[in-house]
């Protein structure tokens, strides 16, 4: 008789970790609420009500994380190279705490409140008509390539005032600076993410500096005369501190949409039968999305930093332990979700995961990230027919255990 896996013998950093994710947290759910990773510093925190409470105290859980705590002595290299050559880091978004974060916080209402992105709309879904029209008569694509990785990159950068023919790069930079939060890393690899964050620093210098002399209408001629010093605000933000906001968006705004179309794109695959509703109750999709967002969470562990010792279900954490909340896991809790793994995009309380956290940092861009994810999808479904995946794709979810995502999607469909 097969005997069951033990905490302890889950490789959270393999790939095949990615099929066992939910089983892990499921386990931890029970057994361990607060668990300590054998081969590493960090307590994850898998319950619902925990991430819950403990995003709701910041007092306690900061944001204020150096990326030191995964590369270790290492990360120093790194700060160096980018203080020297660039302009240094300074996180005041995420990676901030009060009053540093609620300073930069105040743009971001506006940039991504409700009717900014309303108003996004109808570009949104001419992009999504462009980009179908490149692949619909070949009835075949691959969907993260052809389809997933240009929409959000598109809007996120026209919005901004990017060049969207710089979009290739963002998402380069985006996927190699990110690693310093997903892997433990060798020096080289450590230099060559810096190169990555020296190149955008310069990229972002320049198209700021463009701004103050050629101003345009967009954000990012906003940002940077609102910040100029002569304006009313008496504390305008630093070009430091403007580079690292917009760099936040380029690392959080690119990709994690990018992720949930491909994620979203699979279970229907998966799932024929949910397929078949969304096609006959369009009234769905909504709560299509919201369902997706739960099940197969894109950002999957999100990080914190203590600030006193904490103990909690009789586990103490040390003043400056590092917690990783287990977003994905909290969606999949069975104390807050009856059968949480089954996908049903009926689901009542679809609405209330907790995929874009609670607090003060919670997601800035769930408003638009729920508009792109529905426009794309009532299109594909209106213009795609008979969508099939061209190949078996066995355990396609890339090894990451902070992000779910799949590289490729290839699929077939008939034009409708
Ligand atoms: C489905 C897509 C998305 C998911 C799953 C997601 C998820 C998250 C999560 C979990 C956080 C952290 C909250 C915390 O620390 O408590 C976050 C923060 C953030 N997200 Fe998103 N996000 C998505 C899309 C976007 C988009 C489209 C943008 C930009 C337009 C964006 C920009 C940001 C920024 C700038 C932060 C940092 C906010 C802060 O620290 O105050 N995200 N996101």
């Amino acid at each position: 008789m097969a005997t069951e896996k033990a905490l302890a013998d889950y490789d959270v950093m393999s790939k095949a970790f990615q099929q066992e994710a939910y089983g892990f947290y499921e386990k931890l759910q029970k057994e361990a609420p607060v668990y300590k990773l054998p081969n590493a510093d960090v307590y994850l925190i898998s319950r619902y009500d925990d991430i819950k409470a403990i995003s709701l105290d910041p007092a306690t859980f900061s944001n204020k994380l150096s990326y030191g705590m995964i590369q270790g002595d290492r990360w120093k290299i790194y700060e160096d190279e980018v203080a020297r050559r660039g302009w240094g880091i300074k996180r005041v978004l995420n990676g901030a705490d009060l009053p540093e974060h609620r300073r930069v916080r105040k743009y971001l209402d506006s940039i991504l409140n409700a009717r900014a992105v309303e108003a996004l709309k109808p570009r949104i879904q001419a992009v999504t008509d462009m980009l179908i029209d490149q692949f619909a008569d070949r009835g075949a694509c691959e969907f993260v390539s052809d389809f997933a990785l240009r929409l959000p990159s598109i809007i996120i950068a026209e919005h901004f005032g990017f060049d969207p023919g710089n979009i290739d790069n963002f998402l380069r930079w985006a996927a190699t600076i990110s690693r310093i939060t997903n892997h433990v890393l060798t020096t080289e690899q450590l230099l060559e993410c810096a190169e990555a964050e020296l190149e955008m620093q310069h990229y972002l210098h320049d198209v700021m500096e463009r701004r103050k002399i050629d101003p345009k209408n967009d954000l990012l001629t906003r940002l940077v005369i609102e910040n100029s010093g002569d304006t009313v605000d008496d504390n305008p933000l630093t070009e430091q501190e403007l580079q690292n906001i917009l760099r936040d968006f380029i690392l959080g705004g690119f990709g994690t949409v990018v992720n949930m179309l491909g994620n979203s794109l699979y279970l229907l695959l998966r799932h024929p039968d949910q397929m078949e509703k969304l096609r006959s109750h369009p009234e769905l999709m909504p709560n299509f999305i919201d369902e997706c967002l739960r099940i197969e969470t894109a950002i999957q562990v999100f990080p914190r930093i203590t600030t006193r010792a904490v103990e909690m279900h009789g586990i103490h954490m040390p003043q400056g332990a590092l917690i990783g909340l287990c977003l994905g896991g909290a969606n999949h809790d069975p104390s807050k979700f009856t059968c949480p793994h089954a996908f049903d995009i009926e689901r009542a309380d679809a609405r209330s995961h907790i995929t874009f956290n609670f607090g003060p940092h919670t997601c800035p861009g769930r408003l638009l990230a729920k508009l792109e994810l529905q426009i794309a999808f009532t299109t594909i479904l209106q213009r795609l027919g008979d969508i099939q995946l061209a190949e078996a794709l066995p355990n396609p979810h890339a090894a990451n255990w902070r992000h779910r995502n799949i590289e490729r999607l290839p699929i077939t469909f008939r034009p409708a």
